[in-house]
């Protein structure tokens, strides 16, 4: 089940620019920064309320943000919600004749486990579901 709109994830060319820019429209400084390697990116993340915001800059030209950016404005890159049984969520949406991204969830930012769901298959939204851990 879905319980949450977890976070936004906004693609930036420059990280520590959009950091400044949401440190200034948000009121806050991020609780977190982290080097995501398999994704080859790195990420800032806001808390806003019960959800956040996640910057996200490709560390190399083959990482799925500067392929993105290539293509497209900064601005807002996927949509991300909780789930409590992300195993379970991927067998539904697969059966409701959505694309996964991955096959199994695999280990993201920020203690997740996660799985894409291809824009193709959702309007247009790249979806991602998340599954905390430890
Ligand atoms: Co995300």
């Amino acid at each position: 089940m879905l319980t949450n709109l977890e976070h936004l994830g906004l693609a930036v060319h420059d990280l520590a620019a959009a950091t400044a820019l949401y440190t200034r429209l948000l009121g806050q400084a991020p609780y977190k920064t982290e080097h995501v390697a398999s994704e080859a990116v790195d990420t800032v993340f806001f808390q806003v309320g019960g959800s956040k915001i996640e910057l996200l800059a490709g560390t190399s030209p083959d990482s799925a943000i500067s392929k993105f950016l290539e293509k497209k404005p900064e601005g807002i890159h996927h949509v991300a919600f909780e789930v409590d049984d992300i195993v379970a969520e991927m067998v539904r949406l697969k059966a409701e004749g959505f694309i996964l991204l991955n096959e199994q969830p695999k280990r993201g930012a920020d203690n997740k486990l996660v799985c894409f769901v291809h824009p193709k298959s959702a309007g247009g939204v790249l979806v991602e579901l998340c599954q905390s851990v430890l």
